[in-house]
């Protein structure tokens, strides 16, 4: 009875990080959908709208993923006008750095 109990323990919160981690990732997906997504490709597949925005699939060959949490926290510019600047406040930059690490290919 009592491994048994242990046992449940354990797998809850297994589970339950599990469940945090996925909860980033959905939210980052939101955000990007909402925010990015009418230029940028933000899932595994297809090309962007905007054919100079970079698929965010491949953004890890431009930087290694964990340097943009800086970029968005500073407000990322480029040198491309239409990319609009964005400031992300820190628990928006978790969720959208889960998220963009969920489907580099
Ligand atoms: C209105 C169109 C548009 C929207 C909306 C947009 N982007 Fe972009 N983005 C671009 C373009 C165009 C580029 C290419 C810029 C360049 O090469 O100078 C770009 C480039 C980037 C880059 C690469 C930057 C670099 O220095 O090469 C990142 C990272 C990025 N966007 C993230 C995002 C994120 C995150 C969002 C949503 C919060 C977003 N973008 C929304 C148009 C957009």
């Amino acid at each position: 009875m009592k491994r048994l109990t242990l046992l449940c323990i354990a797998l809850a919160l297994g589970s339950s990080a599990a469940l945090a981690q996925s909860g980033r990732v959905q939210r980052g997906f939101t955000f990007a959908q909402t925010n990015c997504s009418q230029c940028h490709a933000i899932g595994r597949f297809g090309d962007s709208p905007i054919p100079e925005a970079p698929p965010f699939r491949t953004l890890h060959t431009l930087y290694p993923i964990e340097d943009l949490a800086e970029a968005f926290a500073e407000g990322i510019t480029t040198g491309h006008p239409s990319m609009p600047q964005f400031e992300l406040d820190p628990a928006q930059i978790n969720d959208l750095l889960a998220y963009l690490q969920s489907i580099q290919g």
